[in-house]
């Protein structure tokens, strides 16, 4: 506004929802990563030194000198057929018209929420979970009951209390969730799924690190379990790159129905270039490659990362526990009851480490005993220094 008063008061102007669209606590806590020595745990990024820039450059030259004007032009709000025909080929329980491309498997929570979610409706969400759904969520004036999760997943009880309190949505990380790095059983996915039909409740299964699986057999999908009842969000950020902001979301047509006129309404559609480029990539087969490499180079840094744990915090006098993820980015401590994780980031970035307390994570506040430590990026020797000065911290803090 003006000196005079004339002129636009942006603040009083702004919409109602925008109080609701609260900025990301993690992002204030990599702000402080970014000065001095810090090693960070914090952060969940992909490990950049793996990303496949030759092939992407490769791929990006055949793109322009065979499809060039296709590749630069605008697209279908679905999606390119070819990219949709290889999502639909790994589940073949949706053709290709259960399938539709997004902006980031972000944008397909934000997209979902939009089409389902209501003023004063309640998501079912596991505490704690990923805080860029419940910020996704939010805007549309929502509630969240909270739903236990433990080493075994959400547990189905918890789950069932929840839908019999009134819950319209349910959202599931199945695999290495983000924070605790725990994934459902096979036995709790039949639970879920049989929930959401007996309570006629929509499944978003948000499914980013699915595919990074270190040890044991793949599990079902719950949208391959359940195409009736669930929409399956997977996105090519943790295997290729984030930086195309491509995924993609499958359901049945009729689940995503509203969900096309809503991404239209949003962005019309999602980059024809990045498309084509990724289209390309999984047709050369370099995915899979991608995808091993990934893998292998995480495993290392989980198990160095356990290790360091056992080192540091493992007398159990201490009363610290820890997941043990066969997948994924991420491990989820606890400490005593005693112990507030948000007081103790400070000291612990002074100290030249950086975690996200568990807060961060949790719909409702108050849960602080908690923090999440990701092994993406750092190297190994910031693994044993970090954790060694991490558990210096953790101790004294108790
Ligand atoms: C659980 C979860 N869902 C969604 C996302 C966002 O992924 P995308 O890059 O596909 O938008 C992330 C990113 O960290 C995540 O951890």
């Amino acid at each position: 506004m003006n000196s005079d008063g004339r002129g636009v008061n942006w603040s009083a102007r702004a919409a109602r929802r925008t109080t609701r669209l609260r900025p990301s606590s993690i992002r204030e806590i990599l702000k402080l990563t970014q000065t001095g020595e810090v090693i960070s745990f914090a952060g969940g990024l992909p490990a950049a030194e793996l990303f496949p820039v030759a092939a992407v450059r490769a791929a990006t030259d055949r793109v322009l000198t065979e499809r060039g004007r296709a590749a630069l032009q605008y697209s279908t709000t679905e999606g390119d057929a070819g990219l949709r025909e290889w999502i639909a080929a790994r589940h073949p329980q949706v053709g290709i018209d259960g399938v539709q491309v997004v902006s980031g498997s972000q944008q397909g929570l934000d997209l979902v929420a939009k089409c389902y979610l209501d003023p004063g409706d309640s998501v079912a969400v596991a505490a704690p979970t990923y805080p860029g759904a419940l910020r996704s969520f939010e805007p549309y004036e929502v509630r969240f009951q909270p739903v236990k999760i433990d080493d075994d997943g959400i547990v189905p009880e918890s789950l069932e209390a929840a839908l019999a309190a009134g819950s319209t949505l349910i959202y599931v990380i199945p695999n290495f969730d983000n924070p605790t790095g725990a994934s459902l059983s096979v036995e709790r996915r039949h639970a879920v799924v049989e929930l959401a039909r007996a309570y006629g409740v929509p499944i978003i299964e948000d499914d980013p690190y699915g595919e990074l699986r270190f040890d044991g057999a793949e599990l079902p999908r719950l949208v391959d379990l359940a195409p009736d009842v669930v929409i399956h969000a997977g996105t090519f950020s943790k295997t290729l790159v984030p930086g195309f902001r491509l995924a993609w979301l499958v359901g049945s047509p009729a689940a995503l129905d509203p969900v096309v006129r809503a991404k239209q309404a949003a962005d019309l559609h999602t980059s024809t270039f990045t498309q084509f480029i990724a289209l390309e990539i999984v047709r050369s087969g370099l995915l899979e490659e991608q995808v091993d490499k990934v893998r292998d180079h995480y495993r290392g840094r989980r198990d160095l990362m356990l290790d360091a744990l056992d080192r540091e915090l493992g007398d159990p006098a201490l009363g610290f526990r820890w997941t043990r993820p066969s997948g994924g980015m991420f491990i989820w401590v606890s400490g005593p009851d005693s112990l507030d994780t948000t007081a103790l980031a400070r000291a612990a970035i002074a100290a030249g480490v950086a975690y996200v307390p568990g807060e961060a994570f949790y719909p409702e506040p108050g849960q602080v005993s908690g923090l999440r430590l990701s092994y993406s990026v750092a190297s190994p020797d910031q693994i044993e220094s970090g954790i060694a000065r991490l558990g210096h911290i953790l101790r004294q803090g108790t």
